[in-house]
């Protein structure tokens, strides 16, 4: 892997500048973002009022926690343009995400938000180690999810040659990289381990792929999985994060020199990180739920948006700002097993301990009698897949978890293959308990 760390005079200056000057910045756009939601959205003008809290009242960064929280459901509440701060025909672009039940939450973007979220995902995509000039392969899906629109512009503002593919059709996302040549590939790490399974299977040796860099996000991906997409493609893999609701990709992201947690591009999103319980802001450095305040968006100002990912804030070290941990996962997505909390990241991980298993997995609840049981769905290695093979991954990946994680699980080890493949997204948790 060659050293793809960019040049101190390509950075923005804010990406360096002290942590004063950040904090100035951050007061001063705080403020006016308070007070273009309270004065142009009712919804924030009616959840302050009940409150009693007036935008006037923010003094220091600190006051920011005197105000509500907005959730998903105040944006459903308010289908579909209800959010918006603007006229609607300053409205140049809406995404939508799907969630599982309900209606889908509606998000907008004025000219300047495009502008400010693309010049985000360039930031984010140089700290990978992309420059300009290089081609881009875009595999996250284009539509109503910000992923590949988001990834395009990033790309696009970075001055990169962008490949358009969107996600699915996989044999032919290999032909492309193979003919265009890209160095960059951006993607949901599940769907790149897709593609490794049909670049292997087409023929090609990975190692020998163009790509140089793959920034994976949209889902949790741990840093064991980071291993092996790393040295099954000889590849950095950075981590990039994002959410509709806060703009989409480019939240924060990675920087390949030290892949220790990504940046929060706090110049534009102010992180805070709440007991998920009580509330309350937690010192940095200790776990809790990401919650996010818009300090620059226009069309759907957020004012501390909690987003159910949990991590935990840490100093800047390769920028001056603050970085998140990798995301442990989100708090729906925790099962609670006999009273042990147990995360698909922690089931990634112990997974990839096993030689005989791939990172193909599914989790699976079920009930036996009123206890909730948890089977593990994972691919046999195509060199292990014998019957014997696989029980013994089996027996060993049990062990793991039991003494790694304290819980007993059922484990299917498949063939090669048996577990359904993502284009997106992995549908990691499916629950077959009988609902009450
Ligand atoms: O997933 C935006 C995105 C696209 C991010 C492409 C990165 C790359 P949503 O569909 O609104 O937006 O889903 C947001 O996905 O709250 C997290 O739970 C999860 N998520 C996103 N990035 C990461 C990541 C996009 N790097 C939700 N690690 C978020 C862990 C992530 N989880």
């Amino acid at each position: 892997m060659r050293d793809l760390t960019p040049r101190q005079q390509d950075l923005d200056p804010i990406e360096i500048a002290s942590r004063d000057e950040i904090a100035a910045l951050q007061l001063d756009r705080m403020r006016w973002s308070l007070r273009h939601a309270y004065d142009n959205v009712p919804f924030y003008k009616a959840s302050f009022d009940k409150a009693g809290v007036h935008p006037d009242d923010l003094k220091t960064l600190a006051d920011l926690a005197r105000f509500p929280f907005t959730t998903k459901s105040d944006l459903r509440n308010n289908y579909p343009f209800g959010m918006f701060a603007v006229p609607r025909d300053r409205v140049v672009r809406i995404h939508a995400s799907s969630g599982t039940t309900g209606k889908p939450t509606v998000v907008g973007y004025t000219a300047r938000d495009i502008d400010t979220w693309a010049d985000v995902v360039a930031r984010s995509m140089r700290a990978s180690g992309t420059r300009p000039g290089d081609i881009v392969h875009v595999a996250y899906g284009y539509g109503l999810f910000t992923g590949g629109l988001g990834a395009h512009y990033g790309a696009e503002k970075l001055g990169c040659t962008v490949v358009p593919v969107s996600g699915g059709m996989t044999e032919r996302q290999i032909t492309l990289i193979e003919d265009f040549r890209p160095t960059t590939i951006m993607v949901t790490p599940s769907y790149m381990l897709a593609i490794l399974d049909e670049y292997r299977k087409a023929g090609f040796d990975p190692t020998a792929s163009p790509l140089e860099v793959g920034i994976f996000g949209a889902e949790p991906w741990t840093n064991a999985m980071r291993s092996e997409v790393e040295a099954a493609f000889d590849m950095h893999a950075v981590d990039i994060y994002g959410l509709s609701e806060v703009m989409g990709p480019g939240v924060a992201n990675e920087c390949v020199e030290t892949k220790d947690g990504l940046h929060v591009w706090e110049d534009h999103f102010y992180p805070e990180v709440i007991d998920p319980v009580t509330g309350v802001p937690v010192a940095d450095g200790e776990q809790g739920e990401l919650v996010f305040t818009t300090l620059t968006k226009e069309a759907l100002p957020i004012i501390r948006y909690r987003t159910r990912d949990l991590t935990r804030l840490l100093p800047g070290t390769a920028r001056s700002m603050r970085r998140m941990e990798k995301i442990t996962g989100r708090s729906d997505d925790m099962i609670i097993l006999r009273g042990v909390n147990v995360f698909p990241t922690q089931i990634e991980e112990q997974i990839l301990k096993v030689q005989g298993l791939t990172p193909h997995f599914q989790i699976e609840l079920t009930k036996d009698g009123r206890m909730d049981r948890m089977t593990v769905h994972v691919e046999a290695a195509p060199n292990a897949a014998s019957g014997e093979a696989k029980a013994a991954s089996a027996r060993e990946f049990a062990h793991h978890v039991k003494s790694v994680i304290g819980v007993s699980v059922g484990v299917d080890v498949t063939d090669p293959g048996g577990v359904a493949r993502s284009q997106g997204k992995a549908v990691r948790v499916v629950d077959n308990r009988p609902k009450e």
